[in-house]
């Protein structure tokens, strides 16, 4: 069992990836962001070192710690440059694929290696399953804006030891966050509450009570921090469908989780959010 945490390797160095890596890399940690596309991965450098920058600018990182920060972050394609003593994936929602990239990583990593999955739904259990050394295998699960948001679910799947489960809180703690055990069940918490907020929003404009902007408008103004349509696509309309397809089926094709048909639009059409300049909003001249 890992005691000094000293290198966490992030893969998948989109959304939230990149907002991971910049957490874990300004708390200290020496950071390898591995991605399998150069052009994701080189967006995600530049906003990283942008917010080097901006922390610099505002006093909050001193000469010193922005030349640490920048020492300590490494970009790469090559899976096979990946070591470290934690990987957090945070990569496509898709078990096989979390699965093919543990067990890539399994081979040239220490056997007590932690494997995190920022997974939104996926059972913890079904991916350790398949994992070599299931106890390892663990969910960390951050929210977006990741350098921003301070809750991470920690998800303990059946085989997942206490140990590793604790480890992982710990981290999270050292990352800055506050981070709460909680069961492994499908969307955990957080999400599988979620889904009615976006699934009604989606209801109701189908239904032609309200349009987007006006259903958003009056989330906010009722408390909410974020709209249900500027939300889902600061998320990701690709992810928050797989999210809430995952549910769907883990839950027996439940009508409550039913996916939205804006959702399943938008995602054929390619307007993925934010990401795509193009989502429910028009994101190109912003
Ligand atoms: P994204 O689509 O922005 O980024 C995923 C990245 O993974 C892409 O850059 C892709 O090139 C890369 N990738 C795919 N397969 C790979 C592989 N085998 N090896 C290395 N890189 C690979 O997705 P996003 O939004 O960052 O989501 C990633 C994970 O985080 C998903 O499991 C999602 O459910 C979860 N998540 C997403 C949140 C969100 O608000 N978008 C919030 C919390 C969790």
């Amino acid at each position: 069992m890992i005691e000094h945490i000293s290198t966490i390797v992030v893969c998948g160095a989109g959304t939230m990836g990149a907002g991971i890596a910049q957490t874990a890399v300004l708390s200290g940690f020496r950071t390898i962001l591995f991605d399998l596309n150069e052009a994701v991965l080189e967006k995600a450098y530049q906003n990283i070192t942008l917010q080097f920058e901006k922390l610099y600018e505002k006093g909050k990182l001193s000469t010193a710690a922005r030349e640490l920060a920048y020492l300590s972050l490494e970009t790469t394609t090559d899976l096979q440059t990946c070591f470290g003593d934690v990987i957090i994936e945070a990569i496509v929602e898709k078990i096989p694929a979390k699965v093919g990239l543990f067990n890539q990583l399994a081979e040239i990593n220490h056997s007590d290696v932690i494997f995190c999955s920022n997974t939104s739904s996926l059972s913890i259990s079904a991916i350790a399953d398949k994992v070599q050394n299931p106890s390892r295998v663990v969910g960390m699960h951050f929210f977006n804006p990741a350098p921003v948001m301070k809750l991470v679910e920690i998800i303990r799947g059946t085989q997942t030891s206490e140990a590793v489960a604790n480890r992982t809180y710990e981290l999270a703690k050292q990352m800055g966050k506050t981070p709460v055990h909680v069961k492994d069940s499908p969307g955990f918490i957080v999400n599988r509450v979620a889904r009615h907020y976006y699934l009604e929003a989606m209801q109701l404009a189908e239904d032609g009570v309200a349009s987007l902007p006006v259903i958003d408008k009056l989330l906010e103004n009722a408390g909410f921090k974020m709209g249900p349509f500027a939300l889902m696509d600061l998320i990701g309309n690709d992810v928050n469908l797989a999210v809430t397809t995952s549910l769907y089926e883990a839950f027996d094709q439940a009508p409550r989780f039913k996916p939205g048909q804006l959702q399943i639009d938008k995602v054929a059409k390619g307007e993925l959010g934010k990401k795509t300049g193009k989502g429910f909003y028009d994101y190109t001249n912003k």
